[in-house]
C-alpha cells in the first residue's frame, strides 16, 4: 500500500481539515441561518479514540497537516487533549487551528504547549458595532484579546481571515491591513462563497479578488512582494509587505479556481469524510472505525474515496451542485 494519497487527477492529499464540533458561540450571518442550531448527540461525534485512529491511518497514508476547525473548535470539551494526541502521531508536523478567537486568550498558552503551533482567526471588522452585527452578538474586544494571547504564547504565524463583503466591511480593507501590520501578523481577504443557504444569500455582497487586490495595491503600492506557496499551504495568494512582519493575501474560490492544486479533504465532527468543500458526497469514517474493520481495510476505504474526489467545485456554473450543508458543519 502506497504511503501517498493520490487522486485520479494526480493531486497529493496531505492536509486534513478536521471539524471537532458543529457548535459555535457566534452566528455570522453569511455562515449560518439565524435559526440553525446543531442537533447532535455525544455519541454522534468522533471520540478521542476515533480521532486518534483516523488521523493515524491518514498519517500512514502521507498526511502531515491537520487543521482543527468547527463550528468553534474551542467549544469542544477536551480540545487541548485532541491537539495533544494529534500532535503526537508519527508523521503529523503541523496542527493549526481556525477559530473565532472569542475564547482564545484563555486557551492560547495551553494549546501552544500541546502542539498547536499557529492559528487563523476569523475577524471581519474591527469596529465593535459592525463586528457585533456581522457575528450577531460577538465582541471584537474579546477577539483582539485572543489574538494578543496567541502572540504572547509564541504562536506563529498568526493569520486573520476577513470575508470581504460589499457594503458590509469593504470600507475596512485598509484598516484591517494596518491592524495586521501593527500586530505583526498576516491578513487574508476571502471572497464570499455560496455554501449553505446563508452563504448563497450572501452572494449579493460578493467582491472579486481583482477588486480586493486593486484596493490593496492602492494602499500599499510598491511594498508588495509575491510569495510562492509551499506544498501543504491552503489556497491563499499571498504577498509579503516590505518593511513589515506581515503578509497580505486573497482567497478567491470563485474568480480563480485553485482546485487544480487542491491538497485537502475535510472530516466533519460526526466523522463524515468530505472530498470537496463544494459538494454533498461523503463517506462515514465513524462507521468504519466503529466496525471491526482492520486499519488496512479502512485505508482501502479512504484510498477508494479519494479516487472519487471531484476535479473542481462548481460554484460558478450550476447552483444545483452546491452543498446544502451549513459552513459551520463542514468547518470552512
Ligand atoms: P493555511 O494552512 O494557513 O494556509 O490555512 P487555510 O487557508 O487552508 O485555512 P483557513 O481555515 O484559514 O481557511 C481560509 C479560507 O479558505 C476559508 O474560507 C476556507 O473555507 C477557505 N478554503 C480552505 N480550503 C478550501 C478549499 O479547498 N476550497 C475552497 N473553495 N475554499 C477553501
Ligand atoms: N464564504 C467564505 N468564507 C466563509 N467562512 C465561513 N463561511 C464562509 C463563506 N460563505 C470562513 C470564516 C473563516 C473560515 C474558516 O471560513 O470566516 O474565516
Ligand atoms: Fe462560527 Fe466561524 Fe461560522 Fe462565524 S464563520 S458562525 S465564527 S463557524
Amino acid at each position: 500500500m502506497s504511503n501517498k494519497l493520490l487522486d485520479k487527477f494526480g493531486r497529493e492529499i496531505n492536509y486534513i481539515r478536521l471539524s471537532v464540533t458543529e457548535h459555535c458561540n457566534y452566528r455570522c450571518f453569511y455562515c449560518r441561518d439565524d435559526e440553525h442550531s446543531p442537533n447532535c448527540k455525544r455519541e454522534d461525534i468522533l471520540s478521542y479514540e476515533d480521532i486518534q485512529r483516523i488521523i493515524k491511518i491518514f498519517a500512514e497514508l502521507g498526511v502531515s497537516k491537520v487543521r482543527l476547525t468547527g463550528g468553534e473548535p474551542l467549544l469542544r470539551r477536551g480540545i487541548v487533549k485532541i491537539a495533544q494526541l494529534i500532535n503526537n502521531i508519527d508523521g503529523i508536523k503541523d496542527v493549526p487551528l481556525s477559530t473565532n478567537a472569542h475564547l482564545l486568550e484563555k486557551f492560547a498558552d495551553k494549546l501552544h504547549k500541546n502542539g498547536i503551533n499557529r492559528v487563523n482567526v476569523s475577524i471581519d471588522s474591527i469596529t465593535p458595532d459592525k463586528f457585533k452585527e456581522i457575528t450577531r452578538g460577538g465582541d471584537v474586544n474579546e477577539v483582539i484579546k485572543g489574538i494578543d494571547g496567541a502572540i504572547a504564547a509564541g504562536m506563529h504565524p498568526i493569520k486573520i481571515n476577513v470575508v470581504a463583503m460589499r457594503g458590509v466591511n469593504d470600507d475596512e480593507i485598509e484598516s484591517m491591513i494596518d491592524f495586521a501590520i501593527e500586530k505583526g501578523i498576516d491578513v487574508r481577504f476571502i471572497e464570499t462563497m455560496p455554501i449553505g443557504s446563508a452563504g448563497i444569500e450572501n452572494q449579493s455582497q460578493y467582491i472579486s479578488e481583482r477588486d480586493i487586490l486593486d484596493r490593496i495595491n492602492k494602499h500599499l503600492g510598491a511594498k508588495l512582494i509575491k510569495l510562492t506557496p509551499s506544498k501543504t499551504d491552503g489556497p491563499a495568494n499571498n504577498f509579503k509587505i516590505k518593511g513589515t512582519n506581515s503578509t497580505v493575501g486573497v482567497i478567491s474560490a470563485l474568480s480563480n479556481h485553485f482546485c487544480q492544486t487542491c491538497n485537502r479533504v475535510r472530516i466533519t465532527a460526526k466523522g463524515d469524510l468530505i472530498l470537496c468543500l463544494g459538494q454533498e458526497d461523503s463517506i462515514s469514517l465513524k462507521d468504519a472505525v466503529r466496525s471491526n474493520l482492520s486499519d488496512n481495510e479502512i485505508k482501502q476505504i479512504i484510498i477508494d474515496a479519494i479516487d472519487k474526489k471531484p476535479e473542481k467545485h462548481e460554484f460558478n456554473s450550476s447552483m444545483d451542485n452546491i452543498s446544502n450543508r451549513q459552513m459551520a458543519e463542514i468547518g470552512g
